[in-house]
């Protein structure tokens, strides 16, 4: 497949999975891309307890690391939480914000979001910011409205190319083996494009698999995946990144 501008971003989000003893699939994936010289680049964001533990096993390859989730503020009083300037210090270049999952579970608004993301880039991380309508959004017909609200709400001034990723995310395909036509992630990616600096990266996330990679990889402004299942297995996420091949 011919590369597309910009470099595309695959990155694995390993949400709340992964021990000691998932470093043999970490150690696996460095394996397999050792020395490959690949047309995307390709992250891992495990678990903020694996982070320093898998830096040593991806040493030599071009595997980046990446956090799940950064508070607003450098540092304080705020008990479990993780500053994007502790991210930094451990040696991630990005930080997943705003996850469907955050929104949810810990019921994170785009003002939340946008202040994770300004946190991100004031840490010098990349911040990858996720959108993307629930399934009711896309029964009443209101997935671009909502995706614009959402793009709107979480992005900050000064975000660019350069330290921004969007990842667009429908909830209703998040771990559900259900996926967009490739003709709906078309239309939001082209509607997240016209939001959007041109070399500005948009990924596509849920239920993404080697099977299906390809194919939504191939669409016009999808420039990577965020994989979430189908990262925690070397096997399969390699298959993913097979699509940049
Ligand atoms: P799945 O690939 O498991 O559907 O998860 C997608 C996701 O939420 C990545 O952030």
């Amino acid at each position: 497949m011919a590369q597309k501008s910009p470099k595309p971003l695959v990155a694995g989000n390993w949400k709340m999975n992964g021990t000691t003893a998932s470093l043999r699939e970490a150690r696996l994936l460095a394996g397999m891309l050792k020395g490959v010289r690949l047309k995307c680049e390709v992250m891992i964001c495990p678990p903020a307890t694996l982070i320093s533990t898998i830096k040593p096993v991806f040493k030599g390859t071009r595997i980046r690391l990446g956090g799940q989730d950064c508070h607003g503020q450098a540092n304080g009083a705020h008990t479990g939480d993780i500053s994007a300037e502790m991210l930094a210090d451990v040696g991630c270049g990005a930080v997943i914000v705003g996850h469907s999952e955050r929104r949810t579970d810990h019921g994170e608004t785009d003002e939340t979001v946008r202040m994770k993301a300004e946190a991100a880039h004031r840490a010098g991380l990349i911040a990858i910011i996720c959108i993307g309508e629930t399934l009711a959004h896309r029964k009443n017909g209101e997935t671009l409205a909502v995706i614009s609200r959402q793009l709107a709400g979480s992005v900050p001034e000064g975000a660019n190319a350069a330290n921004t990723v969007i990842a667009y995310e429908p909830v209703w395909a998040i771990g559900t083996g259900l996926t967009p036509t490739t003709v709906e992630v078309a239309e939001v990616h082209a509607s997240i494009r016209t939001k959007t600096d041109p070399d500005m990266r948009i990924l596509y996330g849920g239920s993404v698999k080697p099977a299906n990679a390809a194919e939504l990889m191939a669409v016009t402004n999808v420039n990577g995946a965020l994989v979430g299942g189908a990262s925690l297995k070397a096997a399969d996420f390699i298959g993913i990144i097979k699509a940049y091949a």
